[in-house]
């Protein structure tokens, strides 16, 4: 049978948070475009993008959502988390302060986000081999104590990215 682009199954609403030029736009676009910028600008309120995929046979509507990593660009929050079934939480590996601020990330996922919520933890930037700051044990050990997903991607290479996504679309679905 013929499908369409909203002949969809399932509608899946993905947020992306994390420190400012860690990568979340470019994650997007590497994600439902195969797109990567080497000089894009800072996101200001809200951005979204959808990618369809097939799980378990079923044709799966991912709508990604990207918003501002500097909190004076940031939409409002609950606007945002509404109705988000997973979340991507990404650092840069080159940027240890990235790593610090996953705390601060996490505890705003527990006051707005739904309990149930899928979240994995993303090291970006792993194609910056000399520059890196946070070891991939360090995003593991804090993946596992906080019962996230982890993987380490690069979206500069496209690298792990597709895999980041449809982990946690196949693990909510
Ligand atoms: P905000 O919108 O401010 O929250 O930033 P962001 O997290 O969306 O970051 P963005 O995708 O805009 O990327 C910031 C910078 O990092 C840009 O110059 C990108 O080209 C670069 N960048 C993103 N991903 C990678 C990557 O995997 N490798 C490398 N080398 N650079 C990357």
């Amino acid at each position: 049978r013929q499908r369409s682009d909203d002949d969809y199954d399932v509608l899946l609403k993905v947020v992306l948070i994390g420190d400012s030029g860690v990568g979340k736009t470019n994650c997007l676009s590497r994600f439902c475009r195969n797109e990567f910028q080497t000089n894009s600008k800072p996101t200001i309120g809200v951005e979204f993008a959808t990618k369809q995929l097939t799980i378990d046979g079923d044709l799966v509507k991912c709508q990604i959502w990207d918003t501002a990593g500097q909190e004076r660009y940031r939409a409002i929050t609950n606007a945002y988390y509404r109705g988000a079934v997973g979340a991507l939480l990404v650092y840069d590996v080159t940027r240890q302060k990235t790593f610090e601020s996953i705390p601060r990330w996490l505890s705003e996922l527990r006051e707005h986000a739904s309990a149930d919520m899928v979240v994995m933890l993303v090291g970006n930037k792993t194609d910056l081999k000399d520059q890196r700051e946070v070891a991939v044990e360090a995003g593991q050990e804090i993946a596992q104590r906080e019962g996230l997903l982890f993987i380490e991607t690069s979206a500069l290479e496209g690298s792990n990215v597709d895999e980041a996504f449809s982990r946690v679309a196949t693990e909510i679905h």
